[in-house]
């Protein structure tokens, strides 16, 4: 742990091991690799649960029964619809990255949102559900839109997982894609307090919108170090190209002090218990779609890196998920936005939690550059 103690005070960068506040939303154990949604293993829920019912989980706090989730996800299907001016602006952007895209998008949602300024516990949620409901048709419009296409209007009698892959096909998935992308969404759903959550209730903290917070959230997921891995994880593999030179090609980025992206947590020092789910998929889905050789190079991967394991460096969720995306034909800058689909009712919940006690999350720097400095007049400088 980097813990710098000057004469002042200690310092803990990256605030690594600081608790801020009390959770009942998400329980990860590092040392152990377990991993809770409301007290549910995620194991459990990415085997026998589905996305819709994660998200009634998530921000209700207990499982629904039947009658709870059809109300539920019918009110989601309801609100997939964005509006036109957004799908302008959208058009207008459409050079940009997804993750900007995406960001400019949902920051454009809060002037369409009609309870946009009510920061109630009830309000946050109802506008959680219907960015949740809506992002997956940001994503999907913005693809079609920069390949000069038309936007796919959502269909409601798909699920929120087979409705995102069809408007952004444009075509119905199979039952088993639309499998895959339901279990990843469970996968990314919430992750206590990881950066991006850890952004939006900053941002929450100064008392303000939904909106905002998710925004703060979308901007900082986009990094390599958080959301950003499952794309360079794709890019390296395809770099390395045949399983025999991923040995070589993963030695030299070590050698040279780099990092093996899809490896390393700040909190697992043992296996990503999300990597497995992942894992499997890119297996046998590399099989069906006849390309195994992305499964063989990441599996080379993982035993270059296994002595890491001793320092506690594993594989993460993100090491398996690049593969699968990309043997579902999804374009590879689309990978992080998927992450973000999967997070919205995250970053709800977090926001939420941070309302109910709410306080300014303010901490402090430590100054240690020059005092009392003279000003010297600009016409007087040299
Ligand atoms: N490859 C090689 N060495 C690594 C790696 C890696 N992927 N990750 C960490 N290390 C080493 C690092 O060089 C450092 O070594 P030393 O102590 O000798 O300087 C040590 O492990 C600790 O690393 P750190 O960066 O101080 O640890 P952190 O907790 O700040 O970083 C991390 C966590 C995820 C940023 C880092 O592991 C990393 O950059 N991994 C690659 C990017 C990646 O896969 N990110 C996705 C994270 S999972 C999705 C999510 O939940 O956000």
């Amino acid at each position: 742990m980097t813990t710098t103690a000057t004469n002042k005070v200690e310092i803990r960068r990256g605030l690594m091991g600081v608790y801020f506040d009390r959770t009942d939303s998400c329980f990860i154990d590092g040392t152990i690799g377990k991993l809770l949604y409301r007290g549910y293993d995620i194991h459990e829920l990415a085997e026998k649960s589905t996305f819709e019912e994660v998200i009634y989980l998530l921000l209700n706090g207990k499982l629904p029964t039947r009658r709870e989730l059809d109300g539920f996800d019918r009110q989601l299907r309801a609100d997939r619809d964005i509006p036109d001016d957004v799908l302008d602006i959208i058009n207008k952007v459409k050079d940009g990255h997804p993750m900007d895209v995406l960001r400019t998008a949902v920051s454009a949602l809060s002037a369409y949102d009609p309870e946009v300024k009510d920061n109630s516990e009830a309000a946050i949620i109802r506008k959680g559900l219907r960015l949740t409901a809506k992002a997956p048709t940001i994503v999907a419009a913005h693809d079609r839109i920069r390949k000069g296409l038309k936007p796919v209007k959502p269909n409601a009698n798909l699920n929120h997982a087979g409705n995102f892959l069809y408007m952004l096909f444009g075509k119905e998935p199979s039952e088993d894609e639309m499998h895959i992308m339901d279990v990843d969404f469970i996968l990314h759903a919430e992750h206590g307090a990881n950066a991006s959550a850890f952004a939006a209730r900053v941002a929450a903290s100064t008392q303000t919108d939904l909106h905002s917070a998710v925004v703060a959230g979308i901007a900082t997921l986009k990094g390599p170090a958080h959301g950003g891995a499952a794309e360079e994880v794709m890019k390296m593999a395809e770099e390395i190209g045949q399983p025999e030179k991923a040995d070589g090609y993963a030695r030299n980025i070590l050698d040279h002090g780099g990092r093996v992206m899809g490896f390393g947590h700040r909190v697992y020092k043992a296996e990503d218990p999300r990597a497995r789910h992942m894992r499997e998929r890119s297996h046998t889905l590399g099989i069906a779609k006849g390309q195994p050789q992305w499964f063989e190079i990441l599996t080379k991967l993982q035993e270059v890196m296994k002595p890491y394991q001793a320092r506690g460096i594993f594989v993460n969720v993100d090491f398996f998920a690049g593969s699968v995306y990309y043997l579902m034909g999804i374009p590879e800058d689309i990978f992080i936005s998927i992450f973000a689909l999967g997070r919205i009712p995250g970053w709800t919940l977090n926001v939420a939690e941070q309302y109910r006690s709410n306080i300014l999350i303010r901490p402090l720097t430590d100054y240690n550059g020059p005092m009392d400095l003279e000003y010297v007049p600009i016409s007087q400088r040299r």
